[in-house]
């Protein structure tokens, strides 16, 4: 796993670097002349994550540890934020709401414009391969927060200081943030498309500002929401959890004691039977 990840983390990061050595190098703005890059990625990202559901391996216990990500876990999530990483970074030197553009005319406005798109591309392949991997899964309520989810695992643990014991393969509270992050990154996404849509072909200018609105005010939501997980991470020490990410692995003493609801059902090879989405009473358990 280690290896592997190393692999797709050079990848992501040599794309990043060969789009911004490229933006800073060309006259062109990519919004302008390639627009179709971006559902290219989209579409590319999607077919490959339903392959992956359909190809990855099952989740299991061995020797004392449980399988708790794949590679492609890996890149659906460090490769989206790397992307969204450089959609935030041009973000700020576009300026938006308080934010001051510190660019001073067009000709020093292309290299921002030009790395938001290199970052589009990066995210939009990233969560594109999560989306199809997550449809093609079906396993929906793994990421889904449900009312107990909210009121049990993140208001009543965190606020209440009461105890809850129903956490499944990812935190209630996780659950919530993926909710607001799914939110957050629609509106963004669809407001993006009107914008990239604008370079294809002139848009009502009503229209455009009221998308630019919003674009920029979800933009500043999903700065906070970034911090708030990051903060969440760091202050209640995931250290196993972030060590996952690479490693591919966690104990089985600890996926026992904090995730007790997989641990169940990693060791019985049942779901516990939600009523809402996906899953039915005793199905087989895969990654
Ligand atoms: C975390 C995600 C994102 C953030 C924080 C973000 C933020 C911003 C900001 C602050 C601007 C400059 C101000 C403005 O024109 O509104 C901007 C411009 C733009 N964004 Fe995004 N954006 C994100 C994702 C996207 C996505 C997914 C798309 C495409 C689907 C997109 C497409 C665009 C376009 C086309 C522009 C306008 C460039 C121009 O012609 O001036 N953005 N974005
Ligand atoms: C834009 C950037 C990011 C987004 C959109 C994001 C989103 C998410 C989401 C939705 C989850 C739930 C599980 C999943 O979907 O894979 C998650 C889990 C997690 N994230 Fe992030 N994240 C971002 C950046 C970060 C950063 C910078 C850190 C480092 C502190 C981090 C650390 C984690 C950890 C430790 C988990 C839990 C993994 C586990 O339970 O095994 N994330 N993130």
């Amino acid at each position: 796993m280690k290896l592997k990840v190393l692999i797709i983390l050079v990848l992501v990061i040599a794309a990043l670097a060969v789009g911004i050595v490229f933006s800073n190098t060309t006259d062109a703005v990519f919004f302008d002349s390639v627009p179709w890059v971006t559902i290219a990625a989209a579409g590319l990202g999607f077919v490959l994550g339903i392959a992956r559901a359909l190809l990855k391996g099952k989740e299991k216990i061995s020797y004392g540890e449980v399988n708790r990500h794949g590679t492609g876990s890996f890149l659906e999530h460090w490769g989206t934020a790397l992307g969204i990483f450089a959609l935030l970074a041009s973000a700020i030197l576009l300026g938006f709401l308080f934010f001051p553009s510190i660019m001073k005319n067009l000709d020093t406005t292309a290299f921002p414009l030009n790395i938001h798109f290199i970052g589009v591309v990066i995210a939009l392949f990233g969560g594109f391969f999560f989306v199809g991997d997550y449809i093609a899964t079906r396993k929906f309520d793994r990421l889904l927060p449900n009312i107990p989810d909210i009121f049990g695992g993140l208001l009543g643990k965190y606020f209440l200081r009461r105890k809850w014991s129903s956490e499944d393969k990812y935190l209630s509270s996780q659950k919530v943030a993926f909710l607001g992050f799914a939110l957050f990154g629609g509106v963004l996404l669809i407001s993006g498309a009107v914008k990239v849509a604008a370079h294809i072909r002139p848009i009502n200018a009503d229209y455009w500002a009221f998308f630019t609105v919003l674009h920029d005010l979800f933009s500043l939501l999903f700065i906070f929401l970034l911090i708030v997980h990051v903060l969440l991470v760091l202050g209640l020490r995931e250290w196993p959890a972030l060590a996952s990410w690479i490693t591919g692995k966690v104990t089985e003493e600890r996926a026992e004691e904090d995730y007790p609801v997989w641990h169940k059902e990693l060791k019985t090879g049942k779901r516990r039977g939600y009523k809402l989405l996906g899953y039915k009473e005793g199905s087989e358990v895969e990654e």
